[in-house]
């Protein structure tokens, strides 16, 4: 008879966590979300603001949370809860639980979509459209469709639970080494395409060359908003992938590389996006449809066009998966640890359940358009609810709790681990890091939540 001992799960190799982690932060986020924002708020001089704020806040809000789930090795709740011994603490490690679901139910909807757009892309529908709005009305009518949109919904959940099924090496680490480098090629001949276009220097000054003139507070805090989710900070991702992670290994570096790739993959997805639609005469700034509605009129216009949409869409749902098996990870983790399930049955139980809870999402563009709350259908609750409220608390509350509650000297302690020789030759490194977890971030995250929710602005409206 063999006794099992339970062994919590690890990475297999630094680069296997680095890898995970990037691909957690680059999703949809980076690919459709980011040009957007940046093409309706003025190109260059947003991204400017924007590569501050990840600097600023973005990386050593990164390097707290995966500090939390190395230091002790748990899902968000079980970090805090061992740390604090607090109930309310435990209770900010469940919000992210929470988020975990919220945010799962409108990404696998975008996710589902970018899916379906591969067949599309393959079908040849793209040819049908040579003005934008032929192309809106085909992603009107898809969406529409209900089989449609909670069949490509539920196909997504379906591959993201069979990644995070195999495990934390054998399905997010392998699938992590195999879609991070399709995914870097694919955009890298993307970019070279959109680069070799007649007229495609329009683009890249439209995001090279800043124009001050069209920066507004609005876009200043939305930057701030988009560093949180492009980096998957605030909902415990960082933290539960943290928690695998080697103390021999050290943070900083690991993190300056996450952000790294993070940063520069937004930035070449702008490139090759923003020089196609400059190149073929089509508008930038066209908000969420400029993936699905924009650009395969862009892809019709340009040489090549059929081989390079097939490309696109197979890209945006590869990133959107390596985002999507660390949100299903987090909840998954929290039972495994905490409720001891097995990982197989955490999968299983809590897929169907963000299927289920994307549903509604997905009947948001057709059955259930008018119901709203608040003004907005359930997608837009979600993606509000997420983005605006449960993600900037979350990365407030972790800034304040290992700057303020865990004990500087024991975060130093641990966060020595794995990095001895570096701050060793750069004790300026942690010095920085400390004034920025205390003061910036909590500070200014604090501001983007009041603008979130409206108080900001009464106070701006108030006072000026
Ligand atoms: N960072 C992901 C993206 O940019 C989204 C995400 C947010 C993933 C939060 C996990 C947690 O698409």
């Amino acid at each position: 008879m063999s006794i099992k001992i339970s062994e919590r799960e690890s990475w297999g190799s630094k680069v296997g966590f680095i890898l995970a982690a990037a691909g957690s932060a680059i999703g949809l986020g980076n690919i459709w979300k980011f040009p957007y924002i940046a093409g309706e708020n003025g190109g260059a001089a947003f991204i400017f603001i924007y590569l501050i704020c990840i600097a600023v806040i973005g990386l050593p809000v990164l390097m707290a949370e995966v500090l939390l789930g190395r230091t002790t090795q748990r899902n968000p709740v079980g970090a805090f809860k061992a740390l604090s011994n607090s109930p309310y603490w435990a209770a900010i490690g469940g919000m992210g639980v929470i988020a975990g679901f919220v945010i799962l139910s409108f990404y696998g909807v975008v996710a589902g979509w970018s899916f379906g757009y591969i067949f599309e892309a393959i079908k040849g529908s793209f040819y049908d459209f040579t003005e934008p709005a032929s192309s809106a009305d085909h992603f009107g009518s898809l969406t529409s469709n209900v089989t449609w949109i909670v069949g490509f919904l539920a196909v997504f959940m379906g591959l993201t639970m069979f990644i995070v099924y195999s495990g934390v090496q054998k399905g997010i680490e392998r699938g992590s080494k195999i879609m991070m480098p399709i995914l870097l090629i694919i955009l890298f001949v993307l970019m070279i395409k959109g680069i070799s276009l007649d007229g495609s220097e329009k683009g890249l000054s439209f995001i090279l060359e800043p124009d001050w003139s069209k920066v507004t507070g609005e876009g200043v805090l939305l930057a701030l908003g988009h560093a949180f989710f492009t980096l998957s900070l605030g909902m415990g991702a960082m933290m539960t992938y943290g928690s695998y992670m080697s103390k021999k290994d050290s943070i900083p570096s690991a993190a300056v590389q996450i952000v790294f790739l993070d940063t520069i993959i937004a930035l070449i997805a702008g490139v090759a996006i923003f020089t196609a639609v400059f190149a073929t005469g089509q508008d930038p700034a066209a908000g969420p449809g400029l993936i699905f509605q924009t650009l395969p009129v862009v892809f019709t216009k340009m040489p090549g066009g059929y081989f390079f949409s097939i490309l696109f869409f197979l890209l945006l749902t590869i990133a959107a998966l390596t985002s999507s098996i660390s949100l299903l990870e987090v909840v998954v983790a929290y039972f495994v640890d905490e409720k001891k399930w097995k990982r197989k049955q955490a999968v299983i139980v809590f897929g169907i359940i963000t299927f289920l809870v994307g549903v509604p999402s997905a009947l948001s563009f057709n059955l259930i358009a008018d119901i709203k709350l608040f003004g907005l259908n359930f997608f837009d609750l979600a993606d509000w609810l997420a983005s605006n409220i449960l993600l900037p608390i979350g990365g407030l509350f972790i800034s304040i709790f290992v700057a303020w509650i865990w004990g500087f000297d024991k975060v130093l302690i641990e966060m020595k681990k794995g990095a001895e020789s570096l701050f060793e030759l750069h004790p300026w490194i942690i010095k920085f890091w400390k004034i920025f977890i205390k003061y910036f971030s909590p500070v200014l995250i604090f501001l983007v939540f009041l603008h979130s929710i409206g108080v900001l602005d009464l106070i701006i409206d108030l006072f000026i």
